[in-house]
């Protein structure tokens, strides 16, 4: 197999929709074997291997990220991608909703790298990207608790990437504007009028339109590949200059 991740072995979390799918196909274009660990694997196609997995439950990850790596016969890239939404500012949501967003967002991404550490410390090109989001550095209105999360996994990023950057292990997180998923669809559904939210998410960001999730992937891919191996501790926004502008 031709491509920069020939040869090489994938974890995605969230890799069952959405941004973590498109990036899980996209590695599998460029060589790699991709493992997609999902609540919900069911529509993960061939060639990638769908794994049921909570993140968190401990139990689960490991149980997950030692069949992927058993059956592909390695870890060398992680992506951590698996998360939630929540809507509000800080009355909207009770303290059972904060630790559960904080739980799947931020505690997931800790108990997948403690699983995937002793896989990667074996790889000659590990790499780990988290999906963050401009939630964590805009102030957008109405999504206090899940912007908190989202900046815990920017500062996360970079104090994992100082940690593992003498094991030869990178880390950096992308930062996606409103992606068109099947979870901003969800949203655009149970909204009042989802054409005049649609409209409005638009406008939010300065070129217009949604980001596509493809276009995230290839920051994944980017940050994830060989090509980047001087780069760790980076926040690539793809946000349509929403941030930036
Ligand atoms: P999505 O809802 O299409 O996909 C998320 C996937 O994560 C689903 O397949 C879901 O089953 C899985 N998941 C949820 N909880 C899980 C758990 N406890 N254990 C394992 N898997 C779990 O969402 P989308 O849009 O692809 O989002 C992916 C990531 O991108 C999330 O971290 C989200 O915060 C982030 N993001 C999304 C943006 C957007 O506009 N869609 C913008 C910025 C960041």
């Amino acid at each position: 197999m031709n491509g920069e991740f020939a040869g090489l072995v994938a974890v995605v979390t969230g890799g069952g929709s959405g941004i973590g799918l498109a990036a899980a196909r996209l590695l599998a274009d460029r060589g790699a074997a991709v493992a997609c660990l999902d609540l919900d694997p069911s529509g993960v196609p061939d060639p990638l291997l769908g794994v049921e997995c909570d993140v968190t439950d401990a139990g689960s990850v490991t149980q997950a990220v030692t069949l992927a790596a058993d059956r592909l016969g390695a870890l060398d890239v992680l992506v951590n991608n698996a998360g939630i939404g929540a809507q509000g500012s800080v009355e909207a949501n009770s303290d059972d909703e904060w630790h559960r967003v904080l739980d799947v967002n931020v505690v997931g991404i800790v108990r997948v790298t403690r699983a995937a550490l002793p896989y990667l410390r074996a790889s000659s090109c590990a790499a780990i990207v988290n999906t963050c989001s401009i939630a964590a550095t805009a102030g957008l209105p109405n999504r206090a608790l899940y912007s908190a999360t989202k900046g815990a996994v920017q500062s996360l990023t970079l104090a994992m990437a100082a940690d593992h950057v003498g094991e030869g292990i990178r880390v950096n997180c992308v930062n996606p504007g409103t992606v068109d998923t099947p979870w901003v669809r969800r949203l655009l559904d149970s909204a009042g009028d989802p054409a005049a939210e649609l409209t409005a998410l638009r406008a939010r960001q300065p070129i217009g339109r949604l980001v596509s999730a493809a276009e995230v992937a290839t920051a994944i891919a980017y940050l994830a590949s060989p090509l980047a191996a001087s780069t760790t501790g980076t926040v690539l926004a793809v946000d349509g200059g929403m941030h930036g502008l």
